[in-house]
């Protein structure tokens, strides 16, 4: 599929998302979420694709955040719907991906752009990656999920005080504040995220996409590990786990076939 503002390729079973506005560091506009959601479903849908990473075209943005000229346009009910649709459209389908979606983060990552990142499984991000939600500097409230994303990865006061703030922190402190996985430079951001998904495609993909269930269903209740146990439970029914416990008592590798 040829999209006018995402460059896409297919490299190991890993399907490469670049939001590809460089000039307008790959703020996102009403094309780029309709073409986002389109390449999240071929991640869905395309059996050769076993996993996705999701980067920014050029050396200085990931994604700016929302296309800041598109906002004089909306009124109350027009900005809620844009908030509901591209939450539904990109943001929840990135988190409840049954493959593995990981941001790897080249640059800004602001507003929308953070809120990309943190909808991704994990983030990889290079030396001179920024994280923030701005928000507040416009008059406006993160609408792509920040409010709850980033309170479950860096708790309840921090995410306050950065989006009451609106402050932009280097890679390094959101690597101490749990948004970042690990911090590589630019040049081996997307060879570092590949080999990690390497890794992951090694695995029985059935148990992978039951591992993000799990995780996405996190919760403080018995509720969480009811889910959990319930899950675990399912793999029995995959010849994959059959195959696991084989190969391990036959000292050799497993061959998983995602069934
Ligand atoms: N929406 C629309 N256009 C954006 C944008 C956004 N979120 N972020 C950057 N751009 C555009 C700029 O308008 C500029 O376009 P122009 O050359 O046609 O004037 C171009 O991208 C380059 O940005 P510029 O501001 O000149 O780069 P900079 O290096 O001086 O500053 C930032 C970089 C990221 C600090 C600055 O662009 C910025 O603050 N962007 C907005 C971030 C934001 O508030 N995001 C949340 C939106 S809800």
């Amino acid at each position: 599929m040829i999209y006018q503002t995402l460059q896409t390729s297919l490299e190991n079973n890993t399907y490469i998302i670049t939001v590809n506005r460089p000039e307008k560091l790959n703020a996102l506009n009403k094309t780029v979420i309709e073409e986002l959601s389109a390449a999240i479903d071929e991640v869905y849908s395309n059996n050769e694709v076993k996993s996705a990473i999701i980067t920014g075209a050029g050396e200085k943005a990931f994604v700016a955040g929302a296309d800041i000229s598109e906002f004089s346009q909306l009124d109350e009910h027009t900005g809620e719907a844009l908030a509901r649709k591209a939450q539904k459209m990109v943001f929840d389908k990135i988190e409840n991906s049954p493959k593995p979606i990981v941001a790897a983060v080249n640059g800004f990552a602001l507003g929308g752009g953070c809120e990309l990142a943190l909808a991704c499984h994990f983030i990889i991000a290079s030396d001179n990656a920024k994280f923030g939600q701005p928000e507040v500097n416009l008059g406006l409230v993160p609408g792509y999920g920040g409010t709850q994303r980033l309170v479950q990865l860096v708790g309840k006061n921090r995410a306050m005080q950065l989006i009451m703030t609106g402050e932009m922190i280097k890679a390094k402190d959101a690597q101490q504040y749990g948004i970042v996985n690990k911090i590589v430079s630019q040049k081996n951001l997307l060879d570092e995220t590949k080999h990690i998904l390497n890794i992951i495609h090694t695995k029985a993909p059935l148990a992978i996409t039951k591992v993000i269930e799990c995780i996405n269903n996190f919760d403080h209740t018995q509720q969480g590990y009811d889910f959990e146990i319930k899950k675990f439970g399912e793999c029995f029914i995959t010849e994959d786990a059959k195959e696991g416990a084989a190969a391990f008592l036959e000292k050799r590798k497993p061959q998983f076939k995602g069934k």
